[in-house]
């Protein structure tokens, strides 16, 4: 990871996002208008941690962040890095009028994802990674999410653990790793008898990753599959994640709740019963406006959960299938524009309540003296990020207060003193 030596100052910032409090695991979403954006500054320490929310005169290194929104790097806690190609055909298909299920069922889909992982070699599958890693920079990510899901078997989910650990050692983002042991049913299997395997192989896959995740849908596993990977997670320390409701009503939130799951990801279709127990729990709501949109899915109730107390989180979902998106900003003004959220609570779900689903928020995801400065500099005010969509708003991203990615027109802000 980047480290800078010197203390560095962050001055004049138009905005800077701050929280309420320090020291907030994650902050429910009915409370982001507590979260300020003010003018103001801060230094990082030589050890890339902020100490202060203050601009300091006597700094080694001055960022000049005027007119700037200086934000917390963005967390994409829902990634399925790294996978092999792209699908664009399959994409044209779905505009076209194929449904999903159809597409999957001949062979398409996740299946044709795991086979190109499949006959792709390891520098090749880390090299289109890398540079998807790269343009996540480049739109201010600092920290994302990779997943297993397209091994498909028990050497093929094991490689790509191994591989998104390999991918972790090689860019400037933190990351952590998801095993999506559960994502769809393999050749030769059974829903039940593959959660058989993966019940074979989380001994040796926890060694890699914090948590485990699994499909619900109609055309992969059932509750009873969601209810046993609680039961596994729990005994083996990992947190648990789920895709669920995402094209049918599955009833899986009461479930993945009683197995107290850290998210719950896609809610295009919960039921109406589920969203008062989802908002009232510590499970995060990650909604997944790239794939909504993409795939003209219905919309996730997201005010409804809002009200309901719910912690909600936004994320690209980046993967060659539903998502082929890998930046927050656009994810920000796709959520604003299809949940009607706020710019602070599209702000809270990209940073600090995401980094609470990677268990993170103790280092990450807010502006707050201990937490490394993860920062990055917009050249415009934050509201401007769902207002001008698809602008590229990100002048410099910092991890641990190096800038580890400035756009060439703003490198004129960096100054020595
Ligand atoms: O999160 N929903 C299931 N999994 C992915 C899609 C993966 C794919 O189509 O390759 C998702 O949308
Ligand atoms: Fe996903």
């Amino acid at each position: 990871m980047a480290r800078v030596t010197v203390t560095v100052s962050f001055d004049n910032a138009a905005q800077v996002l701050l929280p309420p409090e320090p020291g907030l695991p994650y902050l429910r979403t009915n409370r982001a208008k507590e979260l300020t954006l003010d003018p103001g500054g801060i230094t990082v320490n030589n050890d890339g941690v902020i100490a202060a929310t203050t601009p300091s005169e006597d700094a080694d290194l001055h960022v000049d962040a005027i007119g700037c929104a200086l934000l917390p790097g963005l967390v994409d806690c829902h990634t399925h890095l790294p996978f092999a190609g792209w699908r664009a055909h399959e994409y044209e298909q779905k505009v076209t009028g194929v449904p999903y299920e159809e597409i999957a069922k001949a062979g398409g889909g996740i299946a044709s994802s795991a086979r190109a992982l499949r006959e792709t070699p390891d520098d090749a599958v880390l090299l289109q990674a890398r540079e998807i890693a790269a343009e996540m920079l480049q739109n201010g990510t600092t920290t994302f999410e990779c997943k297993s899901g397209y091994g498909l078997s028990r050497e093929g989910e094991l490689r790509a653990l191994k591989l998104a650990a390999e991918l972790g050692r090689n860019v400037a983002q933190t990351t952590t790793r998801t095993a999506l042991l559960a994502h769809a049913v393999p050749d030769g299997y059974t829903a039940d008898t593959w959660m058989d395997e993966v019940e074979a192989m989380i001994p040796e896959a926890s060694g890699y990753a914090t948590a485990l995740d699994i499909f619900v849908e109609s055309i992969a596993f059932g509750l009873e599959h969601l209810d046993r990977m609680g039961t596994l997670a729990a005994r083996h320390n990992l947190r648990l994640r789920a895709h669920v409701e995402q094209f049918s009503t599955m009833r899986s939130v009461p479930v993945a709740l009683r197995h107290n799951a850290r998210s719950l990801d896609h809610l295009s279709a919960i039921h109406p019963d589920d969203i008062g127990p989802l908002g009232g729990s510590n499970t995060a709501a990650v909604l997944l406006p790239g794939a909504e949109f993409m795939g003209k899915e219905a919309t996730a109730p997201a005010r409804d959960l809002i009200d309901a107390g719910a912690i909600v989180v936004l994320a690209t979902d980046g993967n060659p299938g539903t998502s082929p998106i890998f930046s927050l900003p656009l994810i920000i003004g796709l959520g604003v524009r299809r949940y009607g959220l706020s710019t602070k609570e599209a702000l809270l779900a990209t940073t600090l309540n995401a980094a609470y689903v990677l268990d993170l928020a103790e280092t990450t995801g807010s502006i707050e003296p201990g937490k490394r400065a993860d920062l990055i500099l917009l050249d415009s005010p934050s509201e401007h990020v769902a207002y001008r969509l698809g602008r590229d708003s990100v002048a410099a991203t910092f991890v641990a207060g190096e800038p580890v990615y400035v756009r060439p027109d703003a490198a004129w802000r960096i100054m020595k003193r």
